[in-house]
């Protein structure tokens, strides 16, 4: 087991790791997320597992006929942020495969199908939108509003899709499939430090609601070197009060706020900017401190356009609602895994989107570093084969009885 679990990790461990950096740079529909989706494909054919690709990009590996009905599903996915680390996405495929493997070392008799996925795009690094494969196929993303997103080069999200060889005249929403789902189960590695030092494995309770808004703060260009200060539109310093406010105003209500991406036009050192673009991310325990939040932040950003002679344009990219994950669901689990904590999560998961359509519930395995999206997120071997077994329990007591 520790050798399967062991041996699939050093796979993929090199698999568009930037040599400079040590994080991943695994993008939707670039070259290391074919090469991901290669090793997928091929851990389920070694398996004699069905392979399928779903219409919107998702890859699956079925035990069992993926259209009897009842399925319980796992799996996670394969992409990374820009510069992240191994283990958000990954483990909870590699433990997939793992989990099945221990399971049939057991002697498992399954009464349901099961199938292993691997969600493309989850963290929405290339196109701006998280969960693209899930979003899709649960009809909350159209495929309208797919077609018109593009990358940081002008690629449309089609032409992308087309170029690495998939249909993207195929992607919708796939209710057919999420009706044969009986239940989903991701597990993930945990993404601060909120489980003990004794404690391994955790089930998740609920997904903090999240969005992403685009901030446009549009200026004029001018000579750094001649232009008076009275006379200057600077864009610049409406978005760096606005990172400031955002951050002071999310301390306040108990709330998250970050700007983490930007972008600069013309982006030169001696000209003054005449656009800048900062995308925020922020999260909240509940939706109204969320809503309010953000009405707070682009208020004070407009406030401060004002005096800077800049016009501030807001875009919602994408928006998440509270997620409470299913409690019959939550307490079977915690109950298999004998009085595991039970934990909410300010990150977004596949399994949130799937949590509208189908029962689902998340596995956390301990992240010792509390560091994620980052090269340093880390969990150890022992904790992962913790999961390992933890995921096994968890589909032993689903897929292996009748209901
Ligand atoms: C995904 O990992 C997110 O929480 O943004
Ligand atoms: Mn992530
Ligand atoms: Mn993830």
């Amino acid at each position: 087991m520790t050798d399967t679990f062991e041996g699939m990790w050093a796979e993929l461990l090199p698999v568009g790791r930037s040599a400079s950096s040590g994080g991943y740079r695994r993008f939707a529909w670039n070259s290391a997320d074919a090469e991901c989706r290669a090793w997928f494909e091929e851990q389920a054919r070694a398996r004699g597992l069905t392979y399928e690709l779903d219409r919107n990009g998702n890859q699956w590996a079925w035990l069992g006929d993926p259209q009897a009905g009842g399925a319980v599903v796992t799996g996670s996915h394969l992409d990374s942020v820009p510069d992240g680390g191994a283990f958000d996405g990954p483990l909870g495929v590699v433990s997939s495969f793992a989990a099945l493997d221990e399971l049939r070392a057991r002697g498992a008799e399954f009464a349901k199908p099961l199938a292993i996925v691997n969600f493309g795009d989850e963290e929405g690094a290339r196109f701006g939108v998280a969960c693209i494969g899930s979003r899709l196929t649960a009809g909350v993303l159209s495929p309208e509003q797919a077609y018109e997103l593009r990358d940081a080069d002008g690629v449309r999200l089609p032409d992308a899709m087309e170029r690495a060889g998939y249909d993207p005249t195929a992607i919708g929403a796939d209710t057919d499939r999420l009706g044969r789902i009986g239940a989903f189960v991701e597990l993930h590695v945990e993404q601060g430090r909120y489980l003990a030092e004794d404690r391994p494995v955790g089930v998740a309770s609920a997904i903090w609601p999240h969005g992403r808004w685009r901030f446009d703060f549009h200026g004029e260009a001018n000579h750094a070197g001649t232009t008076r200060i009275e006379d200057r539109r600077d864009p610049m310093l409406t978005f760096a009060n606005t990172v400031l406010s955002a951050r002071k105003k999310a301390g306040l209500a108990g709330a998250l706020a970050t700007f983490g991406k930007v972008a600069v036009e013309p982006n030169g050192t001696n000209a003054i900017a005449s656009l800048v673009r900062g995308w925020l991310d922020s999260r909240a325990a509940d939706e109204a401190t969320l809503t309010a939040l953000v009405a707070e932040i682009e208020r004070a950003a407009s406030e401060r356009g004002e005096r800077d002679g800049v016009r501030v344009e807001l875009t919602r990219e994408s928006y998440t609602p509270v997620v409470d994950f299913d409690g019959p669901l939550r307490d079977r689990l915690a109950k298999v895994l004998g009085g595991v904590p039970v934990l909410p999560t300010g990150a977004g998961h596949d399994a949130g989107i799937l949590a509208s359509a189908v029962p689902t519930a998340m596995l956390f395995v301990r992240n010792p570093s509390g560091v994620s999206h980052s090269p340093a997120e880390h969990a150890e071997v022992a904790d992962c084969l913790a999961g390992v077994t933890a995921l096994a329990d968890v589909l032993e007591d689903l897929a292996c009885q009748p209901s």
